[in-house]
């Protein structure tokens, strides 16, 4: 596998932004948390591909943990970047930030790391490019991010050992 030139945070940021209608929301008028981890799951794949010019699929999501609610009638806007790859992976932080429209009051309301591995369209792994990190923050998140990656491999251990325990069958056939 060959590995193309390492890239800046910068190349792979992205943002999106959109009004929270009701659809969108639960009956208390504050936004679903599927919905909030969706928008999570595509900007960061944006900011992935962006920076891997490759397919990518969902590896993991780390836990998110919803800080403030996001109102009906506010907008949601999530930024992300590439802050760290290793051979396949790369990892990608999201912020998400809810703004009342009409006070202009805005609350960060969750924060995730979306892990993504490299594909080629059969479906091998691809090696990516490494990241350059610049600013402060970019460093940060860069210097913490391998221990991060330990951690999510014994997760998947975890998650491995919980599926085989199941297995496929329905888990009414279990009890
Ligand atoms: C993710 C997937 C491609 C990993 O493939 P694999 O052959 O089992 O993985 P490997 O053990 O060879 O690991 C490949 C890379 O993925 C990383 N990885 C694998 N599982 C991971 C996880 N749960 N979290 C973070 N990174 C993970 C490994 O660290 C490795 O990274 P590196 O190459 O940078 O060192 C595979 O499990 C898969 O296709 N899963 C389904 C993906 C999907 O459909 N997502 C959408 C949601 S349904």
């Amino acid at each position: 596998m060959t590995r193309k030139p390492a890239k800046t945070c910068k190349e792979s940021r992205s943002i999106k932004a959109a009004l929270v209608l009701p659809p969108d929301t639960n009956n208390y008028g504050s936004m679903f948390g599927g919905r909030v981890m969706s928008y999570i799951d595509d900007i960061a794949a944006i900011a992935a591909t962006r920076h891997a010019r490759t397919s990518v699929v969902t590896a993991s999501t780390d836990s998110v943990d919803f800080l403030h609610p996001v109102r009906n009638g506010h907008s949601v806007c999530l930024e992300a970047f590439v802050t760290w790859t290793h051979r396949t992976s790369v990892e990608v932080f999201v912020k998400v930030v809810a703004e009342d429209m009409l006070s202009g009051a805005r609350t960060v309301c969750a924060t995730s790391f979306v892990t993504f591995v490299a594909i080629d369209v059969n479906g091998e792994k691809q090696m990516v490019p490494e990241v350059i990190p610049e600013t402060e923050l970019e460093k940060f998140l860069f210097e913490g991010a391998p221990e991060r990656a330990r951690k999510r491999l014994e997760k998947r251990e975890t998650s491995k050992a919980l599926a085989k325990r199941f297995g496929a069958q329905s888990l009414w056939q279990m009890v």
